[in-house]
């Protein structure tokens, strides 16, 4: 990526990021009695991650021509189920980890049953949020925004792909079992991004989704192979959590079922088809092309 490109990504990633965490913010400004709950709500989303299913919805309502607030919702949305399954994904049921986005994880700051509470209620708020924004969206979209993001976060999409990553510990995957372990659990809820931030722009024609689709797939599995390899390559203070999780665990992982070279090149080929997925996109889709070329090269 040239120099001009790699900032035009920059200034586009921290404009999405100050949004989102402004949308985000509001939504954990709430009365609730349980200040605890808040405020461990609040540990878990705000300050700190990438953002980068914010992002990617973002960069795909550019694409498809609209603007940028109209994909707020579904941006926070995202993200909040999103930073439930990373709090849900750390707790000793499951992988055990105790450092996320460079603090203690929630069930180590606060507790395991807080930590459990956290979850279910930051998947409650992304469904509120995405449901009442009548200010930007018809009710036809909104129904189909959350009729989506039900399957991809759900025993469809992210949950069941959680629950396969469960079954294969110590297990000897194949190639398919572990693409569709990758797809559910990481691609599912990337694919909804992509699609929300398509579907905030009520304009956006069947062949742009159709589009935005095949770049989603090829990116959410291109994301997860490269969080397979920071795993092995990554280094903790940078990642903001545990390096070497997957093999303490002994999870199989695109590099231990690969290697380290074969699973990079995947991740570039991946990258390069989410590339060739947009060619009938304008320069407005620059920033998702950025994006894909980001996924593949990213250190954290
Ligand atoms: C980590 O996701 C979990 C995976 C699905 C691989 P991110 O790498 O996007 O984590 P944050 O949001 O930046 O912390
Ligand atoms: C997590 O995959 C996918 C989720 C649904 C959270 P990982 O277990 O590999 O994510 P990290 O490496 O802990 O962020
Ligand atoms: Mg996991
Ligand atoms: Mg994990
Ligand atoms: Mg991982």
């Amino acid at each position: 990526m040239s120099t001009s490109n790699t900032s035009a990504l920059n200034d586009f990633l921290q404009q999405c990021q100050q949004r989102v965490d402004e949308r985000l913010g509001t939504a954990l400004d709430a009365e609730i009695a349980s200040t605890q709950l808040l405020e461990a709500m609040r540990y878990a989303c705000l300050g700190g991650g990438k953002r980068i299913r914010p992002v990617l919805a973002y960069g795909s309502a550019l694409a498809v021509g609209g603007e940028l607030a109209a994909a707020d919702n579904a941006a926070a949305a995202i993200e909040l189920i999103h930073s439930y399954s990373l709090v849900h994904d750390d707790l000793p049921a499951m992988d055990d980890d105790d450092l996320r986005r460079g603090k203690p994880t929630v069930h180590k700051a606060f507790d395991e049953a807080t930590a459990i509470l956290v979850g279910d209620a930051l998947q409650s708020l992304a469904f509120q949020i995405i449901s009442t924004d009548r200010d930007t969206l018809c009710a036809n979209n909104r129904l189909a925004m959350v009729q989506l993001l039900s399957q991809k976060a759900g025993a469809t999409g992210m949950v069941g792909g959680q629950s396969l990553d469960f079954e294969a510990v110590g297990e000897k995957l194949n190639i398919q079992q572990l693409e569709q372990m990758h797809s559910l659990k990481t691609g599912a809820l990337i694919r909804c991004a992509v699609l929300l931030g398509g579907m905030s722009c009520e304009s956006a024609s069947d062949s742009q989704m159709t589009a935005l689709a095949a770049y989603a797939d090829n990116i959410g599995l291109a994301f997860q192979v490269q969080d397979d390899i920071l795993d092995v390559i990554g280094d903790t203070s940078q990642l903001g959590k545990p390096q070497g999780s997957d093999s303490d665990k002994n999870k199989p992982t695109y590099v231990s079922l690969l290697g380290l070279d074969e699973a990079k090149a995947l991740a570039n080929s991946l990258s390069d088809k989410a590339i060739a997925a947009l060619q009938e996109f304008p320069g407005s889709a620059d920033p998702l092309r950025e994006l894909a070329a980001f996924v593949v090269s990213r250190f954290h």
